[in-house]
Formats: structure tokens, C-alpha cells, sequence
């Protein structure tokens, strides 16, 4: 099968660009050829026509010269001649070659000959270079050298520029209307674009459909698919809000109960568990709010970075932190701060649980911007990494011994943060510290 790879290479990448192209180069193509066969079809039929009847003329004025002895009877038929076929015609001795002198591209210069040296059948010579529009014709009679000058356009038929220039400037003026109307056709593809690629990011912009029908069915899919997703996340939320909220109630009522009960080891191991059970509710709800409806706004997620390092350590965690930005000098991020430190807290929280040494890396580049949480901990296991990213989900028993109170939300919590800004969160194994690397990427 032909490739056709090299071609994409040398496509215009948007899709305004490439329907102009694909309208264009056939109808530019078009008119280029049959312009071209056109114009060489008519000039070379009028100049041959052309040069069929001056080849008649010269021939019937040296017949003419011919028949005179005289020399003087000659020179007053030549001028005679002259003023009936409307040429300057001279009789001498001069001596000349056969063929032509043209000018490089001179097609029809050399039809034009052609034509004469067939009609004439005598030596002849012509010469249109030597002169400006004025062409030399040379015919060699038993009487001497017939020299006729004559102008081009009695000749060659003059290049039809007018044609050329009325039909690039109609298809010029065609072509600027077409482009509009395309430009119109496309913006309701573009905005389409735009506003899914803003819900990817969590905005939820106006977008009224419009355009062609099927541009228009997409956009009122895709209007329709939001509102279905809107609607299930509000759902969601407001279950696991509901669910937290009701059982509280009846924990905290079991709690006063075992304050009235007899202290005792058995009081005890249950007064935890209903610490233990309020934690984790209180994990839930986090996790119902991670998806309230908190606003992006331009943030400097270094801030958030070094609030949260600044937090750890006075907890007595050994962290460090490394920044790297590409673009200092446009150091904001759309983004919801909350949202993201509540993530970037979550991934810390894991590192210093599992870990002891731990290290956060921010990375800005002008696409992107990512957050590295490494530890040396034990790590996960690759083939568990993606368990471990669900809700409500803890890996082995034997890990999270001192771990009490883990909701297995944290992880899950954080890739929903970069899920609803665009962007992902991946898990790694910590090349120098051995332990699990989390990176939580955000599109700028
Ligand atoms: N840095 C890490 N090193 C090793 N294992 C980890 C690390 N982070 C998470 N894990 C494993 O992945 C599981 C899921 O983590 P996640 O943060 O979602 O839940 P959790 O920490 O158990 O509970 P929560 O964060 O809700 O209190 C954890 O139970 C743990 O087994
Ligand atoms: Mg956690």
C-alpha cells in the first residue's frame, strides 16, 4: 500500500488550515492546467492561422517581383506592394542562412516559422529578437533578398494576459468569501474543543451548540454527557455525605454510652474502635468534599509545596524539598489549591507512614506542572500499584500494622484531585531511595 506518512509531515496541523488546502490545490490545479491548455491550444492556432497569411502575402509580392525584369519596374512594384499589403519591404543583395533567431521561450516565434518557411517554400530567415515587437522576415527569391518588417501582432496573437488576470482575481476574491464561510463552519468544532478540554480540567463552561447538524449532534452530546456526569458525581457525593453524616450520630451516641460504662480493657478496646470508625468517617467525608465545587484559581503551587514541607518537619518528619521551574517567570498554575494540597498532604502522609526519609520534588515546565513524592519505605509492588489506587483499598495486613486508622482513601483521593484538573497520578518505584515515587501531574 502507498504511504501516504511524509504527507502528514507537511500538513498544516489544524483543521481550518487543512479544508482550505483540500478546497485549493484541486481547483488552483484545475485552472493552472486547462488555463494552460487554453491559452497554448488558442495562440498556437491564431498564430499559425496568422502566419499562414502573411506566408501567402509574401509569397504573392515575390511572385509579383519575380515576373519584372526591370529593375526599376521592380522598385515601383515594391512600393506599390508595400502600401496594399501594409509592410515594409525592401529588395536587395544581402546575404543570409536559413533558420531563425528567437528568443529562449519564444514558442510561438518558432511556430510562427515553421508555418512561413512551409507556406513560402523558399529559403528564409526569421528574426524577432533584434527588434522590439517588430519581426524581420527574410525571403530569398531569384530576384534577390526579400526583407519584410512587420509588426509582432500581425504574427504572433498577443498573450491573452487580460484572461489570466480576471481569472486570478475572481478566483482570489472567491476564495477569501469560501475561507470566511469555512472559518464559520469551524469555530463551533474549535469551541467544541475548548469547552470538553475545560470539563477535562473540572470547569464547567457555557457552550451553546451550533454549526453544521453533525457538529451540532456532537455538541449537544456532549452537553448532554456533562450534565449526566455532573449529576452522578453530585449523587455520589451526596450518599457518601449522607451515609458519613447518619452514622455519626449513633457513634457518638455509642461513645457516651461506653463513657458511662465501666472502665475496663474491654471499654478500652472498644472506645478505639469508635475512634477508629470516626476517623475513618471523617476520611469519607473528605473524600465526598474532594469533589465540592471549589473554584481553579491562578495559584504559586511552590507556596503549597513549601507550606506542606514546613508542616511535616514540625511533626519531625525528615523531608526535603527540591524545586525545579522552567518558566520563572510566569510561576502560577490554574489550579484548586485546596484540592491539591489535600493530595499532595495525602501522598505525604503515606510517604512518612511507610517511609523515614522522604523527598518532594516540584517540576514546572511550560506544559505542565509535577509533583514527585518519594520515600524509602517498602514501595509497592508493581503489579498492586493499581489496587492501591482504588477507593477503600489497603494493601497487606502485615504493612499497616502500625498504620491504624487507614481508610485506603489518601491514594485515590489524590488521583481524583489530578483527574479533575486533567492530569493523572502515577506510581513508581523511587530509583535512589528504594521506596514508592508518586507523581501527581497537572497540564498547565
Ligand atoms: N508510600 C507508600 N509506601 C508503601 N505503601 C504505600 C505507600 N502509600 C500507599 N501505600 C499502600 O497503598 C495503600 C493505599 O494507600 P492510601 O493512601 O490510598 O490509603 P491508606 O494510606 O491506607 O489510608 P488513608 O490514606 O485513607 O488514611 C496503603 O494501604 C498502603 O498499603
Ligand atoms: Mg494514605
Amino acid at each position: 500500500m502507498i504511504s501516504f506518512k511524509w504527507l502528514k509531515r507537511w500538513m498544516p496541523r489544524n483543521l481550518f488550515s487543512r479544508a482550505l488546502l483540500i478546497l485549493f490545490v484541486p481547483v488552483v490545479g484545475i485552472q493552472v492546467v486547462s488555463a494552460s491548455v487554453f491559452l497554448s491550444r488558442h495562440v498556437d492556432g491564431v498564430t499559425q492561422q496568422m502566419a499562414r497569411s502573411v506566408g501567402a502575402e509574401l509569397n504573392y509580392a515575390v511572385s509579383l517581383l519575380e515576373q519584372l525584369d526591370d529593375r526599376s519596374a521592380r522598385e515601383q512594384q515594391l512600393e506599390t506592394v508595400s502600401g496594399l499589403l501594409d509592410l515594409t519591404l525592401f529588395l536587395d543583395e544581402t546575404q543570409f542562412s536559413t533558420g531563425a533567431q528567437l528568443g529562449l521561450f519564444d514558442i510561438s516565434g518558432r511556430a510562427a516559422y515553421d508555418v512561413l518557411s512551409m507556406s513560402i517554400e523558399r529559403p528564409i530567415h526569421l528574426d524577432t529578437t533584434s527588434l522590439d515587437k517588430i519581426m524581420i522576415v527574410q525571403v530569398r527569391s531569384d530576384v534577390g533578398t526579400l526583407t519584410a518588417f512587420l509588426p509582432s501582432r500581425r504574427i504572433v496573437a498577443s498573450n491573452p494576459h487580460l484572461l489570466l488576470t480576471w481569472t486570478v482575481l475572481a478566483s482570489a476574491v472567491l476564495a477569501t468569501i469560501s475561507s470566511l464561510f469555512l472559518r464559520n463552519q469551524i469555530r463551533p468544532i474549535r469551541d467544541l474543543a475548548l469547552v470538553s478540554e475545560a470539563f477535562g480540567k473540572g470547569r464547567s463552561e457555557i457552550f451553546r451548540p451550533r454549526g453544521a447538524e453533525e457538529v451540532r449532534r456532537a455538541g449537544s452530546a456532549f452537553l448532554a454527557m456533562r450534565t449526566r456526569l455532573e449529576r452522578q458525581i453530585e449523587q455520589r457525593t451526596s450518599m457518601l455525605s449522607g451515609v458519613s453524616h447518619d452514622l455519626r450520630t449513633p457513634l457518638t451516641r455509642l461513645r457516651l454510652g461506653l463513657s458511662l460504662a465501666e472502665p475496663g480493657p474491654d471499654t478500652d478496646a472498644m472506645v478505639e474502635d469508635v475512634t477508629e470508625m470516626e476517623r475513618m468517617l471523617d476520611g469519607f467525608l473528605a473524600f465526598a468534599r474532594g469533589e465540592g465545587m471549589e473554584e481553579t484559581k491562578a495559584t504559586d503551587p511552590a507556596k503549597i509545596a513549601r507550606t506542606m514541607v514546613t508542616n511535616l518537619r514540625r511533626d519531625g518528619a525528615r523531608v526535603t524539598l527540591l524545586m525545579e521551574s522552567e518558566t520563572p517567570d510566569d510561576p502560577t498554575v490554574d489550579l484548586r489549591p485546596v484540592a491539591v494540597s489535600r493530595a499532595l498532604q495525602n501522598l505525604l502522609t503515606n510517604a512518612t507512614r511507610y517511609g523515614d526519609r522522604v523527598r518532594l520534588s516540584m517540576r514546572m515546565t511550560r506544559v505542565s506542572l509535577e509533583y514527585v513524592v518519594e520515600d524509602d519505605g517498602p514501595g509497592i509492588p508493581e503489579d498492586q500499584r493499581e489496587l492501591a489506587l482504588r477507593p477503600f483499598s489497603r494493601l497487606d495486613e502485615a504493612r499497616n500494622q502500625n498504620a491504624g486508622g487507614s481508610v485506603g482513601l489518601g491514594l485515590s483521593i489524590a488521583a481524583d484531585v489530578a483527574r479533575t484538573h486533567g492530569g493523572a497520578l502515577r506510581l513508581e518505584k523511587s530509583n535512589d531511595l528504594g521506596g514508592l515515587r508518586a507523581v501527581l501531574r497537572i497540564p498547565r
